[in-house]
């Protein structure tokens, strides 16, 4: 087995064309711009995603890949990329040996490593905190930290030895205004979930215990100043299957969704669970407190849950579902949930159950305070199983109750683009969607940056990237004044 040679993936969808897996590690100025790059762009750009170094045996997955961190740095009308794998101590280990020593996620577990049965790749999501880039993985796992200056990883995040060993999931949540880490944690033992916040020193300030009925596969989480509120969605393991050793997915459609909201330096006791209609949700766009008008709080949460698959008479797949999670079939609406504080209610309703979309970014020192606006990423139709195209974006104006979209044909593959705003922003959308784009007629990948104001007159500005850049999953915007105030 040798290292990346991305040849060897060309037959594997998951593995070729933008999905490819590069070799180099380049620290570039970027010089063909179309366009111009606005002068009060001041901060840096992040991205995480899969970039698999080694051949392995077995069956590949897109999620498998070792996490690389692609930066573009913006200051005064200029930018430079750099671009480097997250060296967590799978790879370390892997480029010891020169070789593939975990298999991926397609494939059983190693048994002879329980302290790393699957592979921690920090391939999934990246924030900033604590001065530093922190990268998560989707299974949870140790959290990494990363040197903002030259992505270079410094190692492990260290945490209170009450954590140690606890598989901290990707969306973890950064309080901009606060410097807190917010984290959940899941497994497959009692009590199956565990929240907690971190100072902005890396001080652990809680850490409770949360009960769930059984293991769960929650995906994300959301935050108010006073509240968090923790995921327990209905798709889960066939139990029976679970009880012999294997993974099978299934959704237990009868069962409510449930949503605990917790105040934020909370005990086990004061979490309250909310019933919803039953769904699966990777996604939160934002959260936040509304007074009832009676007196109460109410909380309400808006994100992108799956559209159900039904049949030609409006009956739910039950059984094709979980086979479509599987398979990266993506068919998402925009949703918002209210959970009364006061009378224990939930209301919800679609947002948008046309639009295909999914990632959705807010202007982030807003999170946890009501927004008008979430920029998400357009899932495209014409895809291969296992092989997602980002195909644009849509811009929600939630006071209008409109959405705008831009996107450009089937050749345009987006990424997660976060909202930067501008330098002194004043308005909530007074800012940009900074993201890579790769075209695949030209094999060529792009950094995009729109107005996201106006998204429907497309990119502001296109810079041509010095090697293509490999889809991916989430990212970061950290502000010029961030880097500098260190939170
Ligand atoms: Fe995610």
């Amino acid at each position: 087995m040798g290292a990346t040679d991305t040849n060897a993936f060309s037959e594997i969808p998951v593995l070729s064309g933008g999905f490819a897996p590069i070799a180099h590690e380049l620290t570039l100025d970027l010089t063909d711009i179309e366009g111009e790059i606005p002068k009060d762009l001041t901060g840096m750009y992040v991205r995480n995603g899969p970039n698999r170094r080694f051949e392995a045996p077995g069956r590949y997955h897109w999620f498998d890949g070792d996490g690389m961190l692609h930066a573009v740095r913006f200051k005064g009308g200029k930018a430079q990329y750099q671009n480097r794998w997250v060296m967590t101590d799978s790879l370390q280990e892997e480029i010891a040996a020169g070789s593939a020593l975990w298999q991926g996620i397609k494939d059983p577990p190693r048994k002879d490593r329980p302290d790393m049965p699957m592979k921690n790749t920090s391939n999934t999501d990246v924030k900033f905190y604590a001065g530093t880039l922190v990268t998560m993985w989707y299974l949870g796992g140790a959290v990494y930290q990363c040197r903002p200056d030259d992505l270079s990883t410094m190692g492990k995040l260290a945490v209170d030895p009450r954590l140690a060993g606890l598989p901290i999931s990707a969306h973890s949540k950064v309080d901009q205004r606060t410097g807190e880490f917010l984290f959940f944690a899941y497994g497959k033992e009692a009590p199956y979930m565990h929240y907690g916040v971190m100072d902005r020193f890396g001080k652990l300030k809680t850490f409770i215990p949360v009960q769930l009925p059984g293991p769960r596969l929650p995906h994300d989480m959301a935050i108010t100043p006073n509240y968090s509120i923790l995921h327990d969605l209905p798709l889960f393991y066939d139990m029976d299957a679970f009880a012999a050793g294997r993974h099978k997915l299934k959704f237990h459609h009868t069962l409510p969704s449930r949503f605990g909201v917790v105040p934020r330096h909370g005990t086990p006791e004061q979490i309250r669970w909310f019933e919803a209609s039953a769904t699966y949700m990777y996604h939160v766009s934002n959260a936040w407190e509304e007074d009832d008008g009676q007196g109460g709080v109410e909380i309400v949460m808006t994100g992108t849950p799956f559209r159900l698959p039904r049949d030609h008479k409006g009956t739910l797949d039950v059984a094709g579902f979980p086979k479509m999670l599987a398979n990266l079939e993506h068919d998402f609406q925009f949703h918002e949930w209210r959970f009364n504080l006061r009378t224990g209610q939930t209301k919800e309703r679609v947002i948008d159950d046309i639009v295909n979309q999914e990632f959705p970014v807010i202007n982030c020192w807003m999170q946890g305070y009501k927004t008008r606006y979430s920029w998400n990423v357009l899932m495209g139709r014409l895809n291969r199983a296992e092989d997602p195209r980002f195909c644009g974006f849509a811009r929600y104006d939630l006071k209008q109750d409109t959405c705008t979209t831009f996107h450009a044909g089937v050749h345009k593959w987006f990424s997660e683009a976060p909202f930067a705003p501008k330098d002194n922003w004043k308005e909530e959308d007074d800012g940009y969607l900074v993201g890579f784009m790769w075209d695949d007629e030209k094999n060529q990948s792009y950094l995009t940056i729109f107005d996201a104001h106006d998204i429907s007159r497309g990119p502001v500005c296109k810079i041509r990237m010095p090697q293509r850049v490999p889809n991916g999953f989430h990212a970061t915007w950290v502000s010029g004044e961030r880097l500098a105030r260190g939170y």
